[in-house]
């Protein structure tokens, strides 16, 4: 059986998924998960987008333009494989979902304390899908920060923040990843 501490410390970031789909049940799990997680204040700063099928092409546009300009960056000389492996990453991906934070330009430190509810909720989310044996990775691309993206959306940026995009499937393969140990960042005081 897993503990709950082998599942917080096997967790990993999935980059490729098998076509297989996720239940409604084991995202409604994760939303559930979600929206338990602790916030100061009670202010329940987070919402959550599911992008389906329309909204996804309609995020194309900018998908591919964001594309060219990072491969002409980088001086890659595969432009369409380029472009066509960020379609796929928007269009493929089995879950994909937008995640806001609430804005609160005229209290600075309450919408930093509403940012760090929403990555709790945001981390539920990941832990409940990969206690499902489902993967999932946190994006903050530049699609996610494009203000075209907020309005195919239908977000207000003016009250929200996309915090990020979180794509989740089941996973192809589970990638190594070394973590420094907690000895390396813990100091105790006498
Ligand atoms: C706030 C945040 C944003 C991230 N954005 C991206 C991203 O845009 N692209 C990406 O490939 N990975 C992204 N990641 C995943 C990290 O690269 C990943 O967490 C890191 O490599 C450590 O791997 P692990 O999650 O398996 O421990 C993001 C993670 C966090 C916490």
């Amino acid at each position: 059986m897993t503990t709950f501490q082998q599942h917080l410390v096997s967790r990993r970031t999935i980059y490729k998924f098998t076509d297989e789909d996720v239940s409604a049940d084991v995202i409604d799990q994760a939303l559930e998960a979600a929206a338990a997680a602790p916030c100061h204040k009670h202010t329940h700063p987070w919402k959550f987008y599911s992008i389906g099928e329309k909204a996804r092409i309609s995020l194309l546009p900018d998908v591919k333009r964001l594309a060219e300009i990072k491969s002409r960056k980088k001086g890659s000389q595969r432009l369409e494989e380029d472009l066509q492996r960020a379609v796929e990453k928007i269009l493929h991906v089995p879950v994909l979902f937008a995640i806001t934070s609430k804005r609160n330009p005229s209290d600075l430190f309450r919408e930093k304390e509403d940012y760090a509810a929403t990555v709790c909720a945001l981390h539920n989310m990941v832990l409940s899908f990969w206690a499902n044996g489902v993967g999932s990775m946190w994006s903050t691309g530049s699609i996610t920060r494009e203000e075209q993206t907020y309005q195919h959306l239908g977000i207000d940026p003016e009250k929200e923040e996309i915090i990020g995009f979180l794509k989740a499937g089941y996973p192809q393969s589970i990638p190594t990843v070394r973590k420094p140990h907690f000895s390396e960042v813990t100091t105790n005081l006498h």
